[in-house]
């Protein structure tokens, strides 16, 4: 069964997009959407070099799984602020470990139909406690083709629908140069199918407005900051365990 159509890896420029403001913006958004994190123990899932866990510092021990080796080396090369593992494997049949906390930037995504995502989510939940909290990051253009140049960002769904699920590209851009840094084969699913799904399976879900409005981008990038909310194309998505 076709699982994910992720082919590989996502290649060496991919770090300089930790660098653009929506992703900073993400990972704030992540660590407020999975409070408290004091004692917990966390996943992080399609993890890459663990950038997002990075900034956690007060867990008790952190697990991050993803399938491409040179990322994990990256990731293991780094002073982390909390006890952590990397694994390589592959999410969708991997064992995992006990989650009070799960970092799930972008997983969703990488399901490529409706059916895998309800296997992956229930098997998540199936070792998280009653309480236990998904940080969701997600790709949600409103149209079937964006661009945003302000932030490097460009989003194909390839059926050209969006109300049904469908193979997407995401295009990484340096906004100044316009190099693309990344090119992102993975898949566009409507937010009510990824809410269903997740209700379905036994988690609560609720949506969580991005942690844009705050001094660093008024002060570092203040065009981001202004306009973000109108232009967006993610979403952020809590989902605690019932
Ligand atoms: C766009 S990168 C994001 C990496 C990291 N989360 C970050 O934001 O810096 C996507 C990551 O998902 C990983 N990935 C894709 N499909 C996966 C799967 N089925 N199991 C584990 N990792 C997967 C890739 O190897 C890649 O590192």
């Amino acid at each position: 069964m076709e699982k994910s159509n992720y082919a590989g890896q996502i290649g060496r420029t991919y770090a300089r997009v930790n660098a653009l403001p929506d992703k900073i913006c993400a990972r704030a958004t992540m660590v407020k959407m999975l409070d408290p994190l004091r004692g917990t123990q966390v996943l992080e899932l399609a993890s890459g070099d663990g950038w997002f866990s990075d900034v956690i510092l007060d867990a008790q021990h952190i697990t991050c799984i993803d399938v491409d080796e040179y990322q994990l080396a990256q990731g293991r090369k780094k002073r982390s602020l909390v006890p952590r593992t990397f694994v390589q494997a592959n999410m969708f049949d991997a064992s995992l470990p006990h989650a009070d906390r799960v970092l799930g930037p972008w997983i969703a995504n990488y399901a490529p139909n409706e059916e895998e995502m309800s296997h992956f989510f229930a098997r998540v939940g199936a070792v998280m406690p009653s309480g236990g909290i998904i940080g969701l990051v997600i790709d949600m253009p409103t149209s079937a083709t964006i661009d945003r140049p302000l932030w490097g960002s460009r989003k194909t769904v390839q059926t050209g629908d969006m109300t049904t699920s469908g193979p997407m590209i995401v295009e990484r851009y340096d906004p100044k140069t316009k190099e693309v840094l990344a090119t992102i084969p993975t898949n566009y699913h409507p937010m009510g199918t990824i809410e269903r799904v997740l209700e379905q399976v036994g988690f609560a879900t609720s949506q969580v407005a991005p942690l844009v409005h705050t001094q660093y981008f008024r002060e570092n990038h203040p065009k981001f900051a202004y306009s973000y909310e109108k232009e967006r194309d993610l979403q952020f998505l809590r989902a605690v365990k019932r």
